[in-house]
């Protein structure tokens, strides 16, 4: 007998629901859904041989990021510097420091991106300079009160003897925010200043109040703007202005904000409770009077202005710790930066709920401003994605990761790793990348205590393992000593063994490795135009307790983060996946989905 029953309609599993964000059809200013790669000049790429990577080094593989496909380059500071905070305690603004070559050597290198269609943004380091900085020289010369110690934030100590500090901040790498200065006959009977600085001790914090900075920064914008960059990366962008008389505050402060139950105050770890609270926050911002107050946001709508002056769209991008995300969207208001890293969606564990929560709260504060999402999930700060995505528990978020302590698994944290960019290189917005994760490099775990250079080791006296296991130098070629960092085996950190595997020359070309996965997300997401479209998440798996599934423009993108495949719609065009998608056995072909992968599909 034939049926007459019309056949069930079958619900299409790429269905859009809940518009989360809506897209334009055409790009904005470039800033805007652009890809940027973090160069972190030291650990890039070394054209002299020394051991330690520099610009030379970052022409000679321009080509390399140019094949990748992104759309810009921020460099980590190569200004003139002791090195105390590897560059991020700026001796002289307006110098390359001739650790990585010369003024003449930055415009070749400005000049190679430019032609490449790429831009260059440039770090700026304004809550503090180096302590050999001339200001810096020129108040220890000068006398407690004198102007030339106004600059910085020089305070008489409590106590009779003034022998206690100021206040009882914590410096983010451990031991007190305050240094004393060595005593002189002008001291008076409070005896030596102290001064303030929320990093190392070679790190003075500036005194933002004062018009001789505001001054000089706006002169050092210039100075990069007129050799032509396309904008700053501003370095702890909330943390400039104090609150007035320095009040105590009995948090602590830290560069991945959380507890550290017990142990040194400068942690990068914090153990995201299950179920992130509606607004996306994770632990991940700053508090205490020395972070985001309103008064920086005037520095920036003064800098606004001065970007305003020059063509092309330059940009600023806030390095600001801040939570919730509707307070970080404050400072890409219409006048102020143009964009601000995301650490809320970094710092989020692989926990579907989380990050669609994470996702939406984002785009529900940023659209509030008018700005960009700003996406990111490796810097040169936090432990490389792959090795935190394969910790035991992925929501845990060390500072550094020594050879005693529980091992990542690198091949599941791979597996995610690369899940979790697909599905990042997805959505509208910018994009930040950190070099090596192209080739999927795994953090650094058992470098020995003698090789350690991060000031946060040395302070929190090697309880913390810092950040120097996410800085070392990449491997260009598998077979050449060094892995191909520059003509010598020389490099300043050691290169762990597996760095073979990972080489640029061990995937280039090669179907399905890291390089080629990115690079044809680059090319898809450009394509598509999917850095201007939006967002909607695919009714199917709302409330999925495992996979996270949106459609933007014409693709829809699956990411499961579960233990058991998905099984796609029949007929589904896979675009692009992050790791090998099965076939069904059965009748109807059907691509499933394993776990701790993402698919990009044609929608
Ligand atoms: C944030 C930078 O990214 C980090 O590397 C540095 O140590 C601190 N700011 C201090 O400048
Ligand atoms: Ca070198």
């Amino acid at each position: 007998m034939t049926s007459t029953q019309p056949t069930t309609p079958t619900l299409d599993p790429t269905r859009a629901g809940a518009v989360v964000h809506a897209g334009s059809d055409a790009a904005g200013q470039w800033w805007r859904d652009a890809v940027i790669y973090q160069v972190y000049p030291r650990s890039f790429a070394d054209g002299n041989g020394d051991g330690i990577g520099d610009i030379p080094g970052v022409t000679s593989k321009l080509d390399h990021l140019a094949t990748l496909g992104v759309d810009a380059v921020w460099l980590s500071p190569f200004y003139r510097s002791p090195q105390k905070d590897a560059g991020y305690d700026v001796a002289d603004y307006r110098d390359v420091d001739p650790l990585f070559g010369t003024l003449a050597d930055f415009d070749e290198m400005l000049a190679g991106a430019h032609a490449r269609d790429m831009r260059v943004v440039v770090d700026l380091v304004p809550n503090h300079t180096s302590d050999q900085h001339v200001w810096f020289a020129a108040a220890l010369a000068a006398a407690p009160r004198s102007p030339e110690r106004a600059r910085y934030v020089f305070r008489d100590g409590r106590g009779p003897a003034g022998d206690e500090p100021p206040n009882n901040w914590q410096s983010i790498f451990g031991g007190p925010a305050w240094t004393r200065l060595a005593p002189r006959d002008d001291d008076g009977p409070l005896g030596p200043q102290w001064y303030l600085h929320l990093f190392d001790s070679s790190q003075p914090d500036l005194d933002w109040t004062h018009p001789e900075v505001r001054a000089e920064f706006e002169e050092v914008l210039r100075f990069w703007l007129d050799r032509g960059v396309d904008g700053f990366r501003v370095d702890v962008a909330h943390g400039l202005i104090k609150a007035e008389g320095l009040p105590d505050w009995d948090g602590h402060v830290e560069m991945v904000a959380g507890s550290s139950e017990g142990g040194a105050p400068a942690s990068f770890e914090k153990d995201v409770e299950p179920g992130a609270p509606e607004d996306g926050s994770t632990g991940a911002g700053n508090a205490g009077p020395m972070f985001d107050q309103d008064g920086v946001h005037d520095v920036y709508r003064a800098w606004h202005q001065v970007l305003a002056e020059y063509d092309g769209d330059r940009c600023l991008v806030a390095e600001a710790w801040v939570e919730p995300l509707s307070r970080l969207a404050r400072y890409v208001r219409p006048d102020e930066m143009h964009q601000a890293f995301n650490f809320s969606f970094l710092t989020t564990g692989w926990d579907a709920p989380a990050l669609r929560t994470v996702v939406a709260a984002s785009y529900r504060a940023n659209d509030e401003v008018g700005a960009p999402t700003t996406w990111v999930l490796s810097n040169h700060d936090v432990v490389r994605h792959p090795s935190r995505l394969g910790a035991a528990d992925p929501s845990v978020r060390p500072n550094g990761i020594f050879a005693t302590d529980p091992q990542p698994d690198e091949e599941l944290g791979l597996r995610r790793a690369r899940a979790a960019t697909l599905l990042m290189l997805g959505m509208p917005g910018s994009a930040y990348l950190y070099q090596g994760e192209e080739l999927g490099l795994p953090e650094h775990t058992s470098l020995p205590a003698e090789v350690r250079q991060d000031p946060a080791f040395f302070r929190t006296e090697g309880a913390e393992a810092g950040r120097d296991g996410c800085r070392v130098p990449l491997p260009w070629s598998a077979a050449a000593p060094g892995y191909g960092f520059g003509a010598t085996a020389e490099t300043w950190l050691p290169q762990p063994e597996s760095f073979a595997r990972y080489a640029a020359d061990a995937q280039y070309g090669v179907e399905g490795s890291t390089f080629e996965t990115y690079r044809a997300a680059l090319a898809t997401r450009r394509a598509e135009g999917l850095g201007h479209g939006g967002l909607a998440w695919l009714d199917a798996w709302a409330s999925s307790p495992d996979v996270v599934a949106y459609r933007n423009r014409g693709v829809a993108v699956i990411a499961n983060l579960g233990t058991e495949p998905v099984v796609l719609p029949a007929g589904a065009e896979v675009l692009l996946a992050s790791g090998p998608v099965l076939s069904d056995r059965s009748a109807v072909p059907q691509a499933r989905v394993p776990a701790d992968t993402t698919v990009w599909l044609r929608a």
